[in-house]
């Protein structure tokens, strides 16, 4: 098979790309090791920017989620048992969209589909060859035939444990990584919503975050140790310790049967430069970021918008100064989000061990953005998406 672009990973990042690029007229192949079905069926985050559903529209992929997304406002911080509301639209003019990420990439698959796209879902045996020259992937289809993809250029949107990145040779590349002393359980449960946006509370007893997902299907979380197994944990034990996070003063969650639990992983991670010849890494093929602040889906997004806009001019006009300046450009906001994530972490989590100083301090942190009018319209900018690029 000969093509323009050659995508490893089919999650949303390598389909917006592959979609976009679509659009421009350019041919692109996706291979992708799981099943369609597999990706549909894996929890993910819900918090999409106002530039990622303007993205998704505006590009045609689907106006679902400006009709079954949820637009929040405003979030609301809760620590020392009182809530206090971060109103986006009053102190920055933008809002995010509460929409599964299963569905924004249901959306992209759909749409793929029916323009006709060239999505492998179910291969094996993948590798990637002539990285520096024109880069080839090979692989098996889900029948059994073996192919070689070669294409001009190579991107890899093959996720955190992406295959394409270790192809990068040591000497070529520089990765950060910052380990937190904590994870997060995650539950979907059957119960009606207990508040009408999202609620991220600090409390002695650790962090947790009520999200919604539908009328009765709630998203909640909160911070445990990286060692917890999720199966050590009956409907009880995750409800008593979700009472004593956010429960008090006049609120109280409204609890039901768990439908699924999982201890999600949370670290820290940046690999650059984003580009390795003609090899383009974006989303979580290049960066991790923790949950806190929901930043991963919409980082991934941005990174192919920037490569799209590169590819379209290099095909339209020769010109590489996109391509060249792409890694640079990603990494500005890729930064700007590893910062926010960390600092949301930082200042709602609680660190085992810690002493009454650094507790003491972080509710002094806490009230120096709550009580500012500037302390939340810089909370209120980032997580709704900075301006610009
Ligand atoms: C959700 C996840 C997040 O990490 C976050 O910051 C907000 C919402 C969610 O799954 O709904």
């Amino acid at each position: 098979i000969t093509t323009q672009v050659a995508i490893m990973g089919a999650g949303p990042a390598g389909l917006m790309l592959s979609h976009l690029l679509a659009q421009q007229g350019i041919d692109s192949v996706v291979v992708e090791i799981r099943s369609r079905r597999q990706i549909e069926e894996t929890v993910r985050a819900g918090i999409l920017e106002h530039g990622t559903v303007n993205l998704l529209v505006d590009s045609g992929v689907s106006d679902r989620v400006l009709r079954e997304g949820d637009r929040h406002d405003g979030i609301e911080l809760r620590f020392n048992g009182e809530s206090h509301r971060i109103d986006f639209k009053e102190l920055v003019g933008e809002s995010v969209w509460l929409y599964p990420q299963t569905d924004v990439f249901m959306d992209l698959a759909a749409r793929r589909e029916a323009d006709g796209g060239d999505v492998r879902y179910s291969v094996t045996d993948t590798s990637v060859h002539e990285l520096e020259g024109k880069p080839k992937v090979w692989f098996t289809d889900a029948d059994g035939q073996e192919f070689e993809v070669e294409a001009d250029f190579l991107v890899g949107t093959d996720g955190s444990r992406s295959h394409c990145r270790r192809q990068v040779p040591e000497s070529a590349r520089t990765q950060y990584f910052h380990e937190y002393p904590f994870a997060w359980f995650g539950i979907l449960a059957e119960a009606p919503r207990s508040a009408e946006e999202l609620i991220y509370a600090n409390s002695e007893h650790g962090f947790a975050l009520i999200s919604q997902r539908s009328e009765t299907v709630q998203r909640m979380y909160f911070q445990c140790d990286p060692t917890e197994n999720a199966a050590d944990w009956d409907d009880e034990r995750i409800w008593a310790e979700l009472r004593k996070r956010v429960n008090g003063n006049g609120f109280e969650l409204k609890e039901g049967p768990v439908l699924e639990k999982m201890v999600l992983p949370f670290r820290s991670f940046v690999h650059t430069p984003m580009r390795h010849g003609n090899l383009f890494l974006a989303g979580d093929a290049a960066h991790t970021v923790p949950p806190t602040g929901a930043k991963g889906l919409n980082l991934a997004i941005n990174d192919v918008r920037l490569l799209a806009e590169g590819l379209e001019s290099f095909y339209s006009s020769g010109s590489t100064g996109l391509l060249d300046s792409y890694s640079d450009r990603a990494l500005d906001r890729v930064w700007k989000a590893q910062h926010f994530s960390y600092w949301m972490t930082s200042m709602l989590h609680t660190v085992p061990g810690a002493d009454d100083f650094s507790r003491a301090r972080q509710l002094g942190e806490l009230r120096s953005v709550v009580s500012s009018r500037h302390g939340q319209a810089y909370l209120a900018e980032a997580y709704t998406g900075w301006p610009g690029r």
